[in-house]
């Protein structure tokens, strides 16, 4: 219930997304929000109020003239009530009406009136690719952002006019998630973030490798935790059935030498490196291209291995790690005795913050425990799922960022 006790107020002006907008309402409610919606003339031209009102299990209001407010001022009622006020749809209509503070219906009219302080404005745009790709729309975007609006962006593809482009409405999942991260503190705005995560693959031959049972969950919810509080993320990830989280740039790779060489290429840039990933120790000595065949005399093939190179200590020990430009966490996959192995790996590993958890426990599961261990001690952070955890650590990481008071 990531929205638990949130109020939203839903907005829909006219566009033919308006139809999301029943899906978006619906999620936002599972997630815990109350969802008050608002519409104009335009958007009950294409769904029903009814509708609405059904999903929202509130009355849905339309009008400025509505009696039902004792005041007779639904748009300071509404407003003054709102954790955030989403428009979505937002039509190219809308924006310039918002723009040039107009507010001849409810919704604008509430939108006028809102505390700009404490009431925060995000819209969804929606529209026709060349409205979206419009001068006017491009200025009215800029200034609307410059007056203090979340300008979500639109997502790309088929539209309803049959032409293909940007300027469709994000998808009710994708902009639930986007309410989600904009509730969250923004503590590492301005950081640029470096995570690895999921196994490797070590090739055999071209059917065969070594890997290990990590699923990536913890490095993948660390990458949204990271995005949710501001900070630009790269995620490089190893072979993993994830879906990549909003925001987030991703590389993948398959060996420990591609992970590397994708870290080096990225860490110049980053500001914090966090590495979730379960590297292959050790890699064969050399893969062949063809399949290793049986030739039928029980004799096993002779597999030469040799170690993988380190990522988090080649990173932790560059020079911008050194200078304090480059802020290392390790994590410690251990099978036993934790404190005392992750207490030991983050002096091997040479880095201020390592974050143990009990591997065999954790591979796989949507929830784990973990063990910060730093200069200072050690700390156990209760079992909570990953997402948790992955928010709990990023307020860690946070406040142990050089320039920042304990
Ligand atoms: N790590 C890495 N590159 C490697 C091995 C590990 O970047 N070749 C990182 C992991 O991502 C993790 C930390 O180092 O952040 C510790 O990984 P772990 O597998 O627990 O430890 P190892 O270094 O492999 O040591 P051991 O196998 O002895 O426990």
């Amino acid at each position: 219930m990531e929205l638990s006790g949130k109020h939203i107020v839903l907005g829909l002006s006219g566009g033919i997304a308006c139809y999301k907008a029943a899906e978006l309402c619906r999620a936002l409610i599972k997630e815990g929000a109350t969802v008050q919606v608002v519409m104009t003339e335009a958007a009950a031209q294409f769904i029903t109020p009814v509708t609405l009102q059904a999903l929202s299990q509130r009355s849905v209001y339309t009008s400025q003239w509505d009696a039902r407010e004792a005041n007779n001022m639904a748009h300071i009622n509404l407003s003054r009530a709102a954790d955030a006020i989403l428009i979505a749809p937002c039509s190219a209509d809308f924006m310039a009406k918002l723009l040039h503070g107009r507010a001849d219906d409810l919704l604008s009219l509430m939108c006028l009136a809102r505390p700009l302080e404490s009431v925060p404005l995000l819209l969804a745009p929606a529209m026709n690719r060349e409205m979206w790709a419009h001068p006017a729309t491009v200025r009215n975007v800029a200034q609307l952002r410059a007056d203090g609006a979340t300008v979500l962006g639109v997502g790309a593809g088929d539209q309803a006019c049959g032409e293909t482009g940007d300027g469709r409405m994000r998808e009710p999942q994708e902009l639930l998630a986007d309410v989600i991260a904009f509730f969250q503190p923004k503590l590492l705005a301005g950081q640029r973030v470096l995570i690895t995560a999921g196994p490797t693959f070590e090739a055999i031959d071209p059917v065969r490798g070594i890997t290990n049972r990590s699923s990536g969950k913890m490095g993948f919810a660390l990458a949204r935790a990271a995005h949710e509080a501001g900070a630009d993320v790269t995620l490089v990830a190893g072979p993993v059935a994830l879906a990549t989280p909003q925001g987030v740039r991703r590389l993948d790779v398959q060996s420990a030498q591609d992970m590397l060489q994708a870290c080096l290429s990225q860490a110049d840039q980053a500001s914090i490196f966090i590495a979730t990933a379960a590297v292959a120790d050790w890699r064969p000595v050399a893969s062949t291209d063809q399949k290793i065949k049986k030739d039928g005399s029980g004799q096993v093939p002779h597999l030469a291995l040799q170690e993988n190179p380190d990522i988090l200590a080649t990173l932790a020990q560059s020079k911008r790690a050194q200078s304090g430009a480059l802020f290392c966490v390790g994590f410690a996959a251990e099978s036993h005795d934790l404190l005392a192995h992750a207490t030991a790996k983050r002096q091997r590993k040479g880095v201020p913050l390592l974050v143990g958890n009990i591997g065999p426990a954790t591979f796989g599961q949507d929830d784990n425990a973990l063990l910060l261990v730093d200069a200072q001690g050690a700390v156990d952070i209760p079992r909570a799922s990953k997402l948790s955890l992955a928010r709990i650590l990023v307020r860690e990481i946070a406040q142990r960022l050089p320039g920042t008071a304990l």
